[in-house]
């Protein structure tokens, strides 16, 4: 049985700091430009919101937020490497500044399939913003833009992440560890 590692890969503090720094450099990026951000979920959900208050911050005008549903993983840790857009925006993103936000780049197949698809849609600026970056699973040539941390090969949750739908709470990121107690 897998259990979240209690202590964590990194704490909720050492991601607000690292949050605040990414909020910089895409402020920076788009140079005064109003942002259109689309976050990827279920994952996404605890980071996009931390992400556009701390841009805001950064003098950033969000200018709106919306929600993409693709998924590629079943139940459990395997991927299954075949990406299905269930749920598409709402917003017309033509000319606009737009972000996508995800929790993890791991095999880059999802964030691949959804870039091909906006960019048919012809914004003005289209980037990608990430918590973590796990490049030894990459399966397509393909690299945030903007990426939180990296991170070996391991199946982890906490900050909207999960292990079959549980852990997405957990202020922290943690590795999914045996049990060795059971
Ligand atoms: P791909 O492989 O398309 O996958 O880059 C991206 C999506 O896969 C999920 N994923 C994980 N979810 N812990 C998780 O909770 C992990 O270690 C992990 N690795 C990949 C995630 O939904 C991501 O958006």
């Amino acid at each position: 049985m897998l259990l979240p590692d209690p202590s964590p890969l990194f704490t909720g503090k050492e991601i607000q700091l690292r949050v605040n720094e990414l909020a910089n450099e895409i402020a920076t990026d788009l140079n005064g430009a109003d942002l259109v951000v689309i976050g990827l979920l279920r994952g996404c959900f605890v980071f996009t919101s931390d992400l556009v208050r701390a841009l805001s911050e950064q003098g950033t005008a969000i200018q709106e937020v919306d929600f993409l549903v693709a998924s590629s993983y079943g139940s459990g840790t395997e991927s299954s490497g075949n990406v299905k857009i269930e749920k598409d925006i709402k917003i017309d993103i033509a000319g606009k500044h737009v972000l996508v936000v995800d929790d993890i780049l791991d095999t880059g197949n999802t964030l691949q399939k959804v870039l091909q698809l906006f960019s048919s849609r012809k914004p003005a600026w289209l980037k990608t913003c990430v918590v973590l970056d796990k490049s030894e699973r990459r399966e397509v040539d393909i690299e945030a833009d903007f990426s939180g941390f990296s991170i070996p090969n391991h199946f982890v949750v906490g900050y909207g992440l999960d292990y079959d739908q549980k852990y997405r709470e957990l202020p922290y990121i943690t590795v999914m560890r045996d049990d060795l107690s059971a």
